[in-house]
Formats: structure tokens, sequence, C-alpha cells
């Protein structure tokens, strides 16, 4: 898809955005609790947000966070498109970015929790189930983990 920009951001920078977009896809479309959707952690996180460049105006379409777990690990949160620009390699293009960030932050590996059903998009970014599935908010999930190449910087 062309027009898109995907930007790395504090939660303050881009709080509406990223609520509205996490409002419409764990909250209406999956039911997840907004208690336990927005959990406080938000603030601490570095985030991703993408705009598609619709008519004369950029609209924000998808995100995820990323939080730093230790020096060496991180954990990818809240992956979310809207439904209407789903299987166009956008949420591909979300994570590859985050890799790439926590590459270049010396991030030694990354996991996270996957919904059982997105299981095979992560699997196609090469993460690996560690571990048997598990209940959280109400939805089946597995933790998934990856390597992360650190860059060399010169
Ligand atoms: N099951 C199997 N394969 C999937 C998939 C799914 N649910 N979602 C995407 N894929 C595959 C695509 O077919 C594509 O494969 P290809 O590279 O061989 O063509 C690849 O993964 C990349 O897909 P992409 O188009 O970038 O994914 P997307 O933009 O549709 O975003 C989600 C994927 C999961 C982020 C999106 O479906 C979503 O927001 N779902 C609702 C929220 C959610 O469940 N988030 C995950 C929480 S763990």
């Amino acid at each position: 898809m062309n027009h898109l920009t995907l930007k790395l951001v504090s939660f303050a920078e881009a709080t509406a955005e990223i609520q509205s977009i996490r409002q419409i896809v764990f909250q209406v479309e999956q039911g997840v609790d907004p208690a336990l959707e927005f959990d406080g952690l938000d603030d601490a996180a570095t985030h991703i947000i993408v705009y598609a460049q619709v008519y004369d105006q950029k609209q924000p379409i998808g995100t995820a966070r990323i939080r730093y777990l230790s020096d060496r690990l991180a954990k990818i949160e809240r992956v979310a498109v809207l439904s209407a620009y789903r299987g166009q390699g956008i949420g591909k293009r979300i994570m590859e970015k985050a890799i790439a960030w926590l590459s270049e932050q010396g991030i030694s590996e990354v996991k996270l929790n996957a919904q059982t059903h997105a299981k095979a998009f992560y699997a196609k970014l090469g993460f690996l189930q560690h571990g048997d599935e598990f209940d959280e908010a109400g939805i089946p999930h597995i933790e998934m983990r990856r390597p992360v190449e650190v860059a060399v910087k010169i």
C-alpha cells in the first residue's frame, strides 16, 4: 500500500490516535476490558503508529507498543491494524519497524504473547512458540520469542 507513514512515538505524542485504534480493535472488536487494555504501562513504552494518507488527511490505522523488560529483552504488545487495512502487509511493517528499533537499542531478544489466531502472522516474522497455551483477557494466547540481531555501530 502506498502513502503510509510509520512513526516511533512516545504515548504522549500520539495518545488519542493510539487509544482510538486500540479501542476499536481490542475493546469493540474483541471485547477486551478497557481496564486490562489501558494498564498504566503505556507512558514507559515506545509506541509505533501508522498513518494512511486518506485524501488530504493522515488517518491513524495501526499501532503497537514496545516495553523493555531488561537490558537485553523487550516485549512487543498491543499490535493492531484497523480491519479495513488488514492483509496488506501493514502488520508486518509495524513488526519489522519494532525489531529494527530494538536492534538499534542493543536488545538481543524479543518476546510477545500472541493471540493463538495470530500465531502464523508472528511465525512468518521468525517468532517461535515457547511453552503452552494460556488465557489472557479471556483470549487464548501463546508466548513467542525470537532473537534480534544487534546492529553494529561504527
Ligand atoms: N493468521 C495467519 N496468517 C496471518 C494472519 C492471521 N491471523 N494475519 C496475517 N497473516 C499473514 C499474512 O497472510 C501475511 O502473509 P504473507 O507475508 O505470506 O503474505 C503476513 O502474515 C503479514 O500479514 P499483514 O498483512 O502484514 O498483517 P495485518 O496487517 O493484517 O496485521 C494483525 C495482522 C494480527 C496485526 C491484524 O490482523 C490485527 O490487527 N488483528 C486484530 C488484533 C490482534 O489480534 N492483534 C494481535 C494480538 S497478539
